[in-house]
């Protein structure tokens, strides 16, 4: 089976789309409180944008996910993750793929460092696997795995490369899944913490940069998790109601909540902490004032944003999604909300794409423009290039969200390519330059018109085991010849370094 456009394994974002469209069930209009926790030194470094390029010290960087490259899935303790148990069920996952081996960068991280030095990035966003750290999910801790981390980071910074560690990109140990239910049951908060207190304790002095979780509004509130349908990614939780699907996202919420305070106990170093989300981003199809407001209220109503960034970002869900769920809101106990809106130093944006709005005379006020079939893709079904999203997100997190005290970087953006070698063995992947140079367009706007946009980190660093398609998509830079693991820098690399090299888009 091939995954196209056809194949429900590769639909991910369809599922969130689905659960955008679920207005009915959850509309939403809020107003929103706002915390400050200002960290003036983002807008400061917009100050010092040299001619037509990016601040002094942008974060250029690169982004991958533990389960997505490393392999080694069964050596130095490590024990399964929902992932290793989810790719065993036949038909889950494109050609019956697995992780196992994945790009073998669990014993090739130092030639893969070797890339990212000569790429020029001096930092890179990678994840620490919950599986490898504790085992069995809670208890002890396998030093072996911690080893491994020890190691990349050394290399790393030998490298001249800042480390920028998530703690959970997916692979829950499948133990705590069989146990109680992974995210569906409150104890995971615990379990996360104990997690990111051993991680901090250990690897506090080597990585000062972490993102506690990786898109919450994925994996919980739709593609890990779902309700009235087959979820496509493990754990592949088909929940027997909104309301299970709310405490599911709660509990991710609390978890990242007390992780944040895990860290900054813990680590010997002061520390920047933050999570990696990919709240939906809403453009105005053409930018008058009306259609810049329905962009606005667009974001604000979203089910996804109401539930996630906005609790995670100001302390409340927001008030419509309140309303609209009603009796299937969260159990939210006293002190919840809290814990939830910790202090962030930064946070990551995952920008993939966006949906259109314009304004119309509805009870809304918005209403938004459907992508066509024949719409410009990123050979993914839901991949939509849409590339002022990345602008607009940026903006909605202030405009929205009142948060423009808060740095901004993109700790993803990305697309899919087909490309395969060609006669001379290069890797012409113009489609990927053509993407990335349109959305980093938009974030330079955004770093010129002085919203606090600190860094960029394109997805991926190489080809890698993508979820549910297995090995049949490709978001690298590097094309990986499974074969042989061989490594082969694509057209995209070249076009990255240049622009790390010029500070601004070419
Ligand atoms: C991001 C994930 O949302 O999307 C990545 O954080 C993933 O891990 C990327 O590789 C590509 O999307 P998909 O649909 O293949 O999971």
């Amino acid at each position: 089976m091939q995954c196209d456009q056809t194949n429900e394994m590769c639909k991910r974002r369809s599922f969130l789309a689905g659960a955008a469209g679920m207005t009915a069930l959850a509309g939403a209009t809020q107003t929103l409180g706002c915390k400050n926790f200002a960290t003036a030194s983002a807008v400061k470094q917009t100050a010092a944008i040299d001619g037509a390029g990016f601040p002094s010290g942008f974060w250029w960087g690169t982004a991958t996910a533990s389960y997505q490259l490393e392999g080694a899935a069964n050596e130095d303790g490590r024990k399964p993750s929902v992932w290793d148990t989810f790719c065993r069920i036949p038909g889950k996952v494109e050609n019956g793929d697995t992780g196992d081996i994945a790009c073998d960068h669990y014993h090739r991280y130092e030639e893969d460092v070797k890339l990212m030095a000569d790429l020029g990035v001096k930092h890179y966003r990678f994840s620490i696997a919950w599986p490898r750290i504790i085992p069995d999910g809670r208890g002890a801790v396998n030093e072996k795995g911690v080893d491994f981390y020890k190691r990349l980071t050394d290399c790393l910074h030998k490298n001249g490369i800042t480390p920028h560690a998530t703690l959970f990109h997916w692979d829950l140990p499948q133990v705590l899944q069989d146990r109680y239910g992974g995210f569906q049951n409150r104890a995971i908060v615990a379990d996360f913490g104990a997690y990111a207190e051993a991680v901090g304790k250990r690897l506090g002095d080597r990585i000062t940069h972490w993102m506690t979780m990786n898109e919450i509004s994925c994996f919980a509130f739709g593609v890990g998790y779902g309700v009235g349908y087959q979820p496509p990614h493990a754990p592949g939780i088909k929940l027997a109601s909104i309301k299970e699907r709310s405490n599911t996202s709660h509990h991710a919420l609390l978890a990242h909540g007390t992780a944040c305070q895990a860290l900054r106990a813990t680590s010997p170093r002061t520390c920047n902490v933050g999570a990696a989300e990919n709240f939906n981003a809403f453009v105005p199809v053409y930018e008058t004032p009306e259609n810049i407001t329905a962009a606005k209220k667009a974001f604000m109503r979203d089910p996804a944003n109401g539930s996630i960034i906005t609790p995670l970002l100001t302390g409340r869900y927001s008030d419509t999604w309140m309303a609209d769920f009603a009796q299937n809101a969260p159990d939210i106990r006293d002190g919840d909300m809290a814990l939830i809106a910790q202090p962030l130093d930064s946070l990551g944006f995952n920008c993939y794409t966006g949906t259109y709005v314009r304004a119309a005379s509805t009870p809304k006020g918005f209403e938004t423009i459907p992508c066509f079939d024949a719409y410009p893709k990123g050979s993914m079904p839901w991949l939509n290039i849409v590339p002022e999203s990345i602008y607009w997100g940026i903006r909605q997190i202030t405009d929205a969200l009142g948060r423009n005290d808060l740095p901004v970087f993109i700790s993803e953006n990305g697309v899919a390519d087909g490309t395969k070698p060609n006669t001379q063995g290069e890797v012409t992947d113009i489609d990927r330059v053509m993407y990335l140079r349109q959305y980093l367009r938009n974030v330079l706007r955004a770093v010129s018109e002085g919203y606090p946009v600190v860094g960029y980190f394109p997805w991926s660093m190489m080809d890698n085991f993508e979820w549910a398609c297995g090995y049949s998509k490709r978001f690298g830079m590097v094309y990986v010849d499974y074969a042989t693991q061989k490594r082969v820098p694509k057209l995209s690399y070249h076009w990255y370094k240049q622009v790390i090299r010029s500070n601004s888009v070419v």
